[in-house]
């Protein structure tokens, strides 16, 4: 049996279509996979980056290329002893390869520091060349560039095994990451920018707006936690799918994805297809992330991990304004008890708050402060959330608290430690975006307003003194819930 392509070259999220026929009456995991070309064959089946179960009578499959700077190859294997014993190997396709290793990739957009500045992020296969942003109001007049810096990382970088170990479902070269701060930005101005450079090529030309300087503008918002990445989750597809619709159609300030990003778990490769998928969001507006338990996998090689030290590159608790809503991302992976410096720099930003210029206060974290679940044990950061930075978010008048973790949907009434209140607190979990469902029964406390366990996202659409929040389910994008705060 032979595998053919349509194709042997691709670019980044290119589809290319595998053909066949069918020699053998297939056993129900049967599988094509894409390979690295140095995989033995023989012994290697389980060594895939990607697979699919191949159907009774089916004869072809699409797969969305993701640019692993590296020849692959799809092969075919079968059980053997009617379906009973070890995978053979069945056949193999012609080789597929990168028709620009140094394709600019991944590409990303994330706020910075000034309301004037936003970074460009993007990956290729070198750092030979210093990383360019080529810019402009005009898609046809690029007048400005920017220069940017290069970093990667290698194994002995990685904490702990699997992630420091060489191979398709652990480390893999990740290539270099380049970054590039736009600075003078107008406030609500559309640009269109490229990346790359003139030696290795340019990425297409994508675009851009900027966020709103004034408060008397308006912004909208799409949030959500724990989505991972398809096919592996297909509740992380029909979330990328919508949410791309979304920020084509409509106009979207900024998204915020609060923890459990790509669930890569040390399997490298698995960030390069998560950043491949988003790449259509994440192009054109900023993708803010915070950080969950699995941006923090390891248990042991601490001392590696750079979110603990003050020099550069680690973890910080992020704040920043969009238009008339000051955003603070914190962390529920690090201290923030009341001795901690996190506790300390949470305060210190929440009492310098203008609300004049930001009237809205909406603070992130990745694991949840409360849930009307089921849970058993009952979680012990919960409590510590509610203890520590709950009466921290009370005091100043906080007005959402969004956080994921459970993979579930609930919204409260404004509320403080758990009793509605009319100055309280609207406590949001957002974390249905992709990573399995919860089935965990409901306690069905007072305080909860709405909650399911459905595949969704949300969006805050907010000006100065109205702020209405909807809950989407994927499955019909219709919105399931929906509340308004007024000021
Ligand atoms: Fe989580």
């Amino acid at each position: 049996m032979d595998l053919h392509v349509s194709a042997s070259v691709y670019a980044s999220n290119n589809q290319i279509e595998v053909t066949w026929t069918p020699t053998l009456v297939p056993c129900s995991d049967d599988f094509i996979g894409i390979y690295f070309v140095e995989i033995p064959r023989p012994t290697g089946a389980c060594d895939y980056f990607d697979y699919e179960f191949v159907q009774t009578n089916q004869t072809s499959m699409w797969w969305q290329m993701v640019n692993l700077r590296r020849p692959l190859e799809f092969r075919y294997y079968s059980r053997d002893h009617n379906c009973s014993g070890n995978y053979s190997f069945a056949a193999i396709s012609p080789v597929v390869q990168p028709l620009n290793y140094n394709e600019p990739t991944q590409l990303h957009l994330a706020y910075g520091d000034r309301i004037d500045q936003m970074f460009v992020s993007f990956v290729t296969n070198s750092s030979s060349y210093i990383p360019q942003c080529q810019y402009g109001l005009d898609p046809s007049s690029l007048e400005w560039q920017m220069n940017g810096t290069t970093v990667t990382y290698t194994a002995s970088d990685m904490c702990e095994g699997k992630a420091n170990t060489w191979g398709p479902q652990t480390f893999i070269d990740p290539g270099f990451m380049h970054t590039i701060l736009l600075n003078s930005l107008r406030p609500s101005t559309t640009y269109f920018y490229r990346v790359g450079t003139d030696e290795h090529g340019w990425s297409s030309i994508f675009s851009f707006t900027n966020r709103p300087v004034n408060e008397d503008s308006e912004v909208t918002l799409i949030a959500y936690g724990d989505m991972g990445l398809s096919p592996v989750e297909l509740g992380a597809k029909s979330t990328i799918d919508r949410v791309r619709a979304r920020v084509m159609s409509t106009n979207i300030t900024c998204l915020l994805h609060i923890g459990d990003i790509s669930y890569a778990r040390g399997i490298g490769a698995l960030w390069d297809a998560f950043m491949t998928q988003v790449e259509p969001i994440a192009s054109h507006v900023p993708y803010m992330v915070g950080i969950g338990n699995h941006e923090y996998d390891h248990v042991t090689g601490g001392e590696k991990d750079p979110s603990g030290a003050p020099g550069p590159g680690g973890f910080r608790p992020a704040c920043f304004d969009v238009g008339p809503i000051h955003i603070v991302y914190y962390s529920t992976e690090h201290d923030f008890r009341h001795s901690s410096p996190q506790y300390a720099w949470l305060e210190g930003d929440l009492r310098s708050v203008n609300r004049s210029r930001t009237p809205w206060l909406i603070v992130g974290s990745h694991r949840h402060m409360y849930t009307s679940e089921l849970e058993n044990p009952v979680d012990l950061i919960k409590l510590m959330l509610q203890l520590y930075l709950e009466p921290l978010f009370y005091k100043y008048h906080v007005d959402v608290n969004f956080y994921a973790h459970r993979h579930s949907y609930e919204r409260s009434c404004p509320m403080y430690q758990n009793k509605c209140v009319d100055d309280g607190i609207t406590q949001v979990l957002i974390g249905m975006a992709g990573q399995d469902l919860d089935s965990s029964t409901y306690s069905g406390a007072e305080w909860s307003l709405y909650h399911d366990q459905q595949y969704g996202y949300t969006q805050v659409w907010a000006n100065r003194t109205y702020l209405h929040f909807t809950y989407y389910h994927n499955a019909d994008d219709a919105i399931v819930d929906q509340f308004t705060l007024n000021k």
